[in-house]
């Protein structure tokens, strides 16, 4: 990927930054300059993720904390705000748990474990982070999903919590607008070799199916994700907010209800046999 967008001296957080897209997106602003900090639970993850942003020339910083738990975050994002002097200028949420289950074969646990994640957890992010935004000037991302606006089978729990992304990034940018903060959601289509398209399509079929019902005919990048976040994040977007964007390939205009749908039922017959 080359460098084209400038974050010299910006300090950013990717929250869940370390796998998948999340990471690609963190390792996007490490190449172009920012200082970089990541979180997720398991504290490997976490300095394997330090030492890949070290090893791309950042100043880089990791911490683990579970987003379920508000004083964790709290405490997660005071330290991240000492080894950035005070200010965070970009911050990215992402962390996100899902699996395909239809509701009848979900246990309230199941339920609960992914609106905790996914929808408290962002809130908690949110809250967390207030203080410590650069003000005026910050940019939030909030990372969304198709779901969050196209039912689909076996992704109750996922369509319900991230639609309550969605409205939290709304919401927010009425409730922070006037401290010159702009929050917006990315709501990214199929991105290929992601632990989310690998639980959704676990088999090569799955996956060209997938693949073929995007209009643009390929799954996405972390690196397309990472290039749509930073130009979110850039002084050039500086009047977008309370926007949420797809960067799908065209996917969500057609095609992703219908695809995930026999995606889910296959996983059935397929765990039947
Ligand atoms: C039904 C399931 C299940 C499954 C877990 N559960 N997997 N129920 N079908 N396949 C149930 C468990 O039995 C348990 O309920 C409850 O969920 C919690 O499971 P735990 O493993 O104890 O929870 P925890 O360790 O907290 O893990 C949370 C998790 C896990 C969400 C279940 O999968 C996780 O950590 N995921 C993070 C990584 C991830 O999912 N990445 C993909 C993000 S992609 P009981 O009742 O037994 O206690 C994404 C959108 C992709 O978000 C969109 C693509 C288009
Ligand atoms: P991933 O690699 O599993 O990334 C999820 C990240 O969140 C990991 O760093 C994980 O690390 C962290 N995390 C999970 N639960 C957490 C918790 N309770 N507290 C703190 N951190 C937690 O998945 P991905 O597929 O790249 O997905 C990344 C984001 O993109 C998610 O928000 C997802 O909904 C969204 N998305 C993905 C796709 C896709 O095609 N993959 C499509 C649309 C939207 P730990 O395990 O160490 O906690």
């Amino acid at each position: 990927m080359s460098a084209k967008f400038d974050f010299s001296g910006k300090n950013i957080f990717v929250v869940g930054g370390t796998s998948g897209i999340n990471l690609g997106i963190a390792c996007g602003f490490a190449r172009w300059g920012a200082n970089v900090a990541v979180a997720s639970r398991k504290q490997e993850k976490v300095d394997n993720a330090v030492s890949k942003l070290k090893g791309l020339g950042a100043n880089a910083f990791g911490v683990a904390f579970d987003v379920r738990h508000a004083e964790d975050v709290e405490s997660g994002f005071a330290k991240v705000a000492d080894f950035f002097n005070g200010t965070i200028d970009v911050l990215i949420s992402g962390a996100a748990g899902n699996f395909p289950s239809r509701v009848n074969d979900m246990s309230v646990n199941a339920i609960r474990s992914v609106l905790e994640i996914d929808l408290l957890g962002t809130f908690h992010v949110m809250k967390a982070s207030h203080a410590y935004l650069k003000k005026p000037g910050a940019s939030v991302v909030n990372i969304s999903a198709p779901q969050a606006f196209l039912p689909m089978s076996h992704q109750a729990h996922v369509c319900s919590a991230k639609a309550g992304v969605d409205m939290i990034t709304r919401t927010l940018s009425m409730e922070w607008g006037s401290d010159g903060i702009r929050i917006n959601s990315i709501v990214p289509g199929p991105i290929a070799g992601t632990e989310g398209m690998d639980r959704l399509a676990p088999t090569p079929a799955l996956q060209e199916a997938v693949t073929r019902s995007v209009p643009l005919g390929r799954q996405g990048s972390v690196d397309d994700i990472a290039n749509a976040a930073a130009m979110l994040s850039s002084e050039q977007s500086s009047y977008i907010s309370g926007v949420i964007l797809p960067v799908d390939g065209g996917w969500s205009q057609s095609g992703a209800t219908d695809v995930m749908t026999k995606l889910s039922n296959m996983l059935d017959n397929m765990k039947a046999k």
